[in-house]
């Protein structure tokens, strides 16, 4: 880390106190009491009500009240601003889908773009510290955080998160928070918070890759995870916080704990007391104390003591100065309050997200070209989630208001035509007797946002009680049903999709995903969403994922009666990257060419259908001999073609030596010549199939 001329000479001016009051974060709700921070007792702030703040609504924060605070921070001894967090997981004031539904786009530059956004958004109340892109790999849909991350796939995440990243940083004087770090996508039974038992080497190539991307991006702070991993917990973890992120990687930011974490040492059974709680996190690696007040009470006497140096002090102490140094808080302007109303929810920015949003939604279903919707005279909307407006916005809304969101039924009128008509219910018998009327049903079922994200982990993937009994009610009317899905994780829907002639899923698509929805439905979009993660047909298949490591008995999804379930077949009921378009694409003429230390792969797509659309062309790639087991395939690259009706075109994605390579059991990087097998296509289960020699 270079010197800064500035951070040095305050190191020499400050105290132990003032040192130890840069580490201590504490979390408000507006107002906010500016006396603390005046005293140099507070280096940064959270504004959230508590530990479960993506659930609850939360007060907005006026910049006038940032303002206020960081006035008071300029009035310290130093002068020294304050950093002002905020869980900006997927939007500000405009709404962008839930980062699992924005990853089925596959789409950097829109996630790029919804970022700047939000950050932008953010900005304009003072909000200087955004805590996310959340870099978790989600194999278990039991788990609710699995709607905050970017899905299964290492490469996939890893791509979108650096997407994340840049756009948030993008915003002058905001930082991005990559988190949770590491492995707590994993947590057994994907029960929230608890133990994460994964090998180094699945930390290494499965959980740890998407947190790297955001470290190339240039992520400027990180924030470690609850749970334990292989028997400790990531907030003590001096192999993951230091070893591995600040030495090996050469990270330079602070790394702030996850609420109260430095806290639940003591649960945790590792720390008998916060002052050794406290001991134990700064040796690991973690800088800030996000709220356990560990680091202000006990630091300046483990000080005193010899039990942690002033050296390790000042290294924390500097990240954090060296931080708000490179934002600039310290010649920084006060935020111009006027400028939030202009900037937030601006129809500009309600495009971006709604551009996104399109992308986002994946078509699973399409008996017989049903959809998109044609001429039919009488159109049904029912279900009991019709009239949602938070539910569209997900889990983690928490600066998003109900009154700027656009329901289903007006997003849906726009698109109607003369002579059309809408009857709507949301009871099931109500919808019944409605039906019978109508020329198509839209049935909108799904997930409450409450039951999403953070502390929400579920042993059930059905949809909610009695709603596939309200869809089997209207299907036995005997008109065309299309079912669309809003949800915050994969959910098991095999007799869901056995009663709908065409599905939509729409994730929790954000303020204007109604909109998105309502083109698709009506052929305004084509939809071209791929799945970021796999969809099991039952939770007893969990956790099902399409890299998963080859065994000595190896499985073929496709062959009946070869399951290793007695009950179920192996395969999932979506596999990943699946998604249908109302084009059709063709794949053919695979071809390997040597190119720079590694191949070209490429191959013809063409669009067989009389309507342009977008396809996203994908390339997987398998390992056949390596001094360890390695997956059946894996993401290796993806592109996105356009083509219009009947054109055609060659996808090439590049794969270079160093993106073969893996780490072995013993963490070790591994690149090594031997034969791999490689397929491109539509998804992970099809495609033309090749093969080359990496030497
Ligand atoms: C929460 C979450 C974390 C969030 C933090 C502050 O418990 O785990 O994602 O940033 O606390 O709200």
């Amino acid at each position: 880390m270079t010197p800064n001329s500035r951070v040095e000479n305050l190191l020499q001016k400050m105290t132990v106190e003032e040192k130890v009051g840069q580490l201590h974060q504490v979390y408000c709700e507006s107002p906010v009491d500016p006396a603390g921070i005046r005293a140099g007792e507070i280096g940064s702030i959270i504004y959230s009500n508590g530990a479960y703040a993506g659930n609850d609504r939360q007060t907005a924060i006026p910049a006038d009240e940032t303002n206020a605070l960081q006035k008071a921070a300029r009035e310290s001894r130093h002068g020294i601003p304050l950093l002002v967090a905020r869980d900006v997981i997927h939007g500000y004031r405009t709404i962008a889908p839930i980062p699992l539904g924005q990853a089925a786009s596959w789409s950097p530059a829109d996630i790029e773009a919804c970022t700047r956004v939000a950050a932008t958004e953010a900005a304009a109340d003072g909000i200087n510290w955004i805590f996310a892109p959340v870099a978790d790999v989600g194999r278990d849909p039991r788990w609710g955080r699995v709607a905050e991350g970017y899905g299964e796939d290492p490469l996939l995440s890893g791509t979108l998160i650096a997407a994340a990243v840049r756009g948030t940083q993008s915003v002058e004087g905001v930082a991005a928070c990559v988190k949770h770090f590491a492995g707590y996508g994993a947590v057994e039974g994907g029960r929230d918070y608890n133990t994460a038992e994964i090998t180094p080497h699945t930390l290494r190539n499965v959980y740890l890759p998407s947190f790297k991307a955001a470290v190339d991006a240039g992520v400027k702070t990180v924030m470690s995870c609850f749970n334990s991993l292989g028997g400790l917990p990531a907030t003590a973890n001096r192999r993951l916080l230091t070893e591995i992120l600040k030495d090996e990687w050469g990270f330079e930011g602070p790394i702030v704990s996850d609420w109260n974490g430095i806290g639940e040492l003591i649960e945790h059974g590792v720390a008998e007391d916060l002052r050794i709680a406290a001991r134990l996190a700064m040796i690991a690696g973690i800088d800030v104390d996000m709220v356990s007040k560990g680091y202000r009470d006990h630091m300046p006497s483990l000080i005193a003591a010899g039990d942690i140096s002033i050296g390790k002090l000042d290294d924390a102490v500097r990240r954090v100065l060296n931080l708000k140094d490179s934002l600039g808080l310290f010649d920084r302007q006060p935020a111009d309050s006027s400028r939030a109303t202009s900037v937030q929810l601006s129809s500009a920015n309600q495009e971006t997200v709604l551009d996104l949003a399109r992308k986002s939604l994946v078509l699973l279903k399409n008996r017989d070209g049903l959809l998109p919707l044609g001429e039919q005279r009488k159109i049904g909307l029912f279900g009991p989630l019709i009239h949602a407006r938070q539910t569209l916005c997900g889990t983690w809304n928490l600066d998003g208001r109900e009154s700027d969101v656009v329901p289903l039924e007006t997003a849906i009128r726009a698109q109607m035509k003369p002579g059309q008509e809408l009857v709507m219910a949301e009871l099931a018998d109500e919808a019944i007797y409605r039906a019978r009327s109508c020329d198509i049903a839209i049935v909108v079922l799904g997930e409450h946002h409450a039951v999403s994200g953070e502390a929400n982990s579920v042993t059930r993937l059905e949809l909610p009680h009695g709603q596939e009994q309200f869809l089997e009610g209207v299907k036995n009317l005997g008109i065309p049903i299309v079912t669309v899905i809003l949800a915050g994780r994969p959910l098991a829907i095999p007799r869901v999709l056995e009663h709908s002639d065409a599905l939509l899923w729409a994730w929790h698509p954000g303020t204007v995903g109604a909109r998105a929805v309502a083109e698709v439905l009506f052929g305004v979009c084509n939809p071209s969403g791929k799945l970021p993660v796999s969809f099991p047909r039952s939770v007893g298949q969990v956790p099902v994922y399409y890299n998963r490591l080859r065994t000595g008995r190896p499985l073929d999804p496709l062959a009946r009666g070869e399951s290793r379930y007695v009950d179920e077949r192996d395969a999932p009921l979506f596999p990943f990257g699946f998604g249908l378009s109302y084009s059709s694409f063709r794949y053919a003429d695979l071809r390997v060419d040597p190119s720079g230390d590694g191949f070209e792969i490429s191959c013809r797509v063409e669009n067989q259908s009389p309507r342009s659309g977008e396809e996203t062309v994908q390339l997987y790639v398998r390992d056949r001999v390596a001094s360890a087991t390695r997956p059946v395939k894996e993401l290796k690259g993806f592109t996105r073609v356009s083509l219009t009706a009947g054109a055609a075109a060659t996808a090439r994605v590049m794969i270079g030596r160093d993106d073969l390579g893996f780490f072995d059991a013993a963490e070790r990087w591994c690149v090594e010549p031997g034969m791999f097998d490689v397929w491109i296509g539509p998804h992970s289960d099809v495609g033309p199939a090749g093969a080359f020699e990496l030497k």
